[in-house]
């Protein structure tokens, strides 16, 4: 199973041993439709994958991952932390840097990272060079998250961790895997994504925003209402045109629930399967007796 290289936020990584066996075997066209890190997407066999999310950013640094040669890919991230001086504790070792595991990097960084962020943020030409620096920023940032303020500006700060092994092998296998797949990417809403184009043999895979929970990509009203009652009509047209799909999400999350989902599961039960996952198989920070803390993960199918 490959990893995401961008430790995405609400990745299903660790939910993929219980998601991918309910998908069908036979996927002519796999469709990613909130593809996110692509943790999904990435470890599905198909014909043809097609990755599709609203953040421009992501799907233009994965265009630069597929199409850059990797070895050139990895001398132009060796080669910006270099230059910003920033720490690279796989060759040289925590004390090098003054640091320790558990508090982190952050301290030696900071300054280098605020550097490079400022010259991302003035950056105007948006090459390969542009995208290999923004995942060099997401890879020094805090929790390795991605967020842009609403001028357009990459404004997290830095993080506690660098460009270790781990990090540099999920990114070659997953430069590998997308440059083997017939990989397609593409930045819209997906409401505005062409379905009169798939047909019964493809499968379209959506793991959205949950309306209930909160995560960088929820913020400026990233996620809400309107859009879940979008998402479920959509879902309702694939089921009619025969296309089969899957939906992720939570029912209940730390005592909230989602009624727009719940309903819309009332109302359609013959046609809608819910499979319950086991959230605690997949976080490792779940053991709380406190049932009203847990998620209630599901994957729906309707097929
Ligand atoms: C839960 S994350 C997907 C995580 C992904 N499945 C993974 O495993 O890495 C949800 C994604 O939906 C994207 N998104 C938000 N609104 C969207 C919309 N209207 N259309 C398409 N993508 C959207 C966000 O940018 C975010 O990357």
């Amino acid at each position: 199973m490959i990893q995401s290289p961008l430790n995405y936020t609400g990745g299903k990584y660790k939910l993929l041993p219980q998601i991918l066996p309910l998908f069908p075997a036979d996927i002519e066209t796999f469709v990613d439709l909130f593809c996110g890190g692509c943790n999904v997407g990435i470890n599905v066999k198909a014909q043809k994958h097609i990755y599709n999310d609203t953040n421009r950013y992501l799907l233009y640094l994965y265009n630069t991952l597929k199409n850059n040669d990797i070895d050139v890919t990895l001398e132009t991230i060796y080669g910006i932390i270099d230059k910003y001086g920033l720490s690279l504790v796989s060759k040289y070792g925590y004390d090098y840097y003054g640091c320790d595991s558990s508090s982190g990097l952050g301290n030696y960084n900071k300054d280098k990272f605020l550097k490079m962020r400022d010259d991302f943020n003035h950056n105007t030409a948006e090459d390969y060079y542009y995208y290999t620096l923004l995942y060099v920023m997401i890879v020094y940032s805090f929790n390795n998250q991605i967020r842009f303020n609403s001028n357009g500006e990459f404004n997290l700060p830095v993080g506690k961790r660098d460009f270790n092994n781990s990090m540099e092998n999920k990114l070659v296998s997953f430069i590998n895997v997308i440059k083997t797949q017939d990989s397609h990417f593409s930045c819209l809403d997906f409401a505005d994504f062409d379905i009169s184009l798939l047909t019964e043999k493809d499968f379209v895979y959506m793991d959205p925003p949950y309306l209930i929970t909160c995560a960088t990509y929820n913020e400026q009203d990233g996620w809400n209402a309107d859009k879940e009652r979008q998402l479920l009509d959509f879902i309702d047209h694939l089921t009619e045109f025969k296309i089969r799909c899957a939906l992720s999400n939570v029912l209940r999350s730390k005592g909230k629930e989602n009624p727009i989902l719940i309903e819309w599961l009332e109302r359609n039960k013959s046609k809608y399967v819910v499979h319950q996952l086991d959230y605690s198989y997949a976080n490792s920070n779940y053991h709380t007796k406190d049932k009203i803390g847990r998620s209630e993960e599901v994957l729906i199918t309707n097929y």
